[in-house]
């Protein structure tokens, strides 16, 4: 008897899960050779506006003549496929089995577990290593041919899915973290602050999102509280990136899908974006980012 049969059945499944595991791994790191800057945006609360700043920075250094991608790490409720204008398109696949990503407004990559799934109202119910296996399928295989940035938009917090990203990702360019100006803001950016240093990713920045309303006579009114995100910058000695405006069509666009930055080019909100893409081009690009 060889030593091989001598296996238990479920020691040999274990090992073969095992054995594909590495395989992928392997091949998120030949993927992500061929993208220059990986970008995590990262929060630690949510509804903050994670998605909307993604897609956004995402249209936003398109523009800036930039080639794009979008990975929706958000595998329990993505919203990408819907604020990026593709809801609903199919994601084709290579006879080898390479995933190839839809193609959004301004040529920007989108690939999400939401255009994956046939049909929107359903729940997606997953257990932790099935949802970290969603994600490392889609870093291993989708086909973005070249990319200047990768954008990665995760759930809320500070859990499984940031890990496998962060851990992943071994040249992750950085992570940028979302918050809004509320008090409570300041724990979680503050976990947020500490996770990723914990894992050695360079923190790009901060942006507060829904910072002020801008009334039509130009006077601002700062609903959430002013200045929070500013001052938890430089309490943890982080480069504070800008404050986006609260924008009633921002949701509408967003709800009714579509891509409020393509739509509304000249509102503040998108003015305010495009700088921020700028700011973070100039980060990255220059190596200071961190
Ligand atoms: N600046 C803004 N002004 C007005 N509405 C906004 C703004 N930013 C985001 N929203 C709206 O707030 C809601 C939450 O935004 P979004 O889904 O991007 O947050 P998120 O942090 O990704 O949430 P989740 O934690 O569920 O992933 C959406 O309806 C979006 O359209
Ligand atoms: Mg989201």
């Amino acid at each position: 008897m060889s030593s091989q049969a001598r296996i238990p059945p479920e020691v040999k499944a274990r090992i073969e899960a095992f054995k594909k595991i590495r395989e992928q791994e392997k091949k998120v790191e030949e993927n992500m050779k061929k993208i220059k800057y990986k970008i995590a945006v990262l929060s630690g609360k949510g509804g903050v506006g994670k998605s909307f700043i993604t897609a956004s920075l995402a249209f936003a250094m398109s523009y800036l003549g930039r080639k794009v991608g979008v990975l929706d790490a958000d595998i329990y409720g993505p919203s990408i496929p819907k604020m990026m204008g593709v809801q609903g398109q199919s994601v084709m696949a290579t006879s080898d089995g390479r995933i190839i990503p839809v193609t959004a407004p301004l040529g920007v990559k989108v690939i999400s577990i939401g255009l994956l799934l046939p049909e929107e109202d359903v729940p997606v119910i997953w257990r932790g290593p099935l949802s970290t296996s969603a994600i490392r399928e889609m870093l291993a295989y989708t086909d973005w041919s070249e990319l200047d940035y990768l954008f990665i938009d995760l759930p809320p917090g500070t859990g499984d899915e940031q890990l496998t990203i962060a851990q992943l990702i071994k040249d992750l360019t950085g992570t940028i973290i979302v918050t809004i100006p509320s008090d409570v803001s300041r724990v979680v950016v503050a976990k947020a602050v500490n996770f990723a240093r914990k894992l050695n990713v360079p923190i790009v920045g901060i942006i507060e999102n829904m910072s002020y309303f801008e009334c039509p006579d130009g006077s601002k009114h700062y609903i959430f509280g002013e200045g929070v995100a500013k001052k938890i910058a430089e309490k943890y000695g982080i480069r504070f990136l800008g404050e986006v405006p609260i924008d009633p069509r921002i949701s509408r666009a967003n709800d009714a899908g579509e891509p409020f930055f393509v739509k509304y080019p000249d509102s503040k909100a998108s003015k305010v974006i495009l700088e921020l893409a700028k700011t973070i081009a100039e980060i990255v690009e220059q190596g200071t980012g961190g």
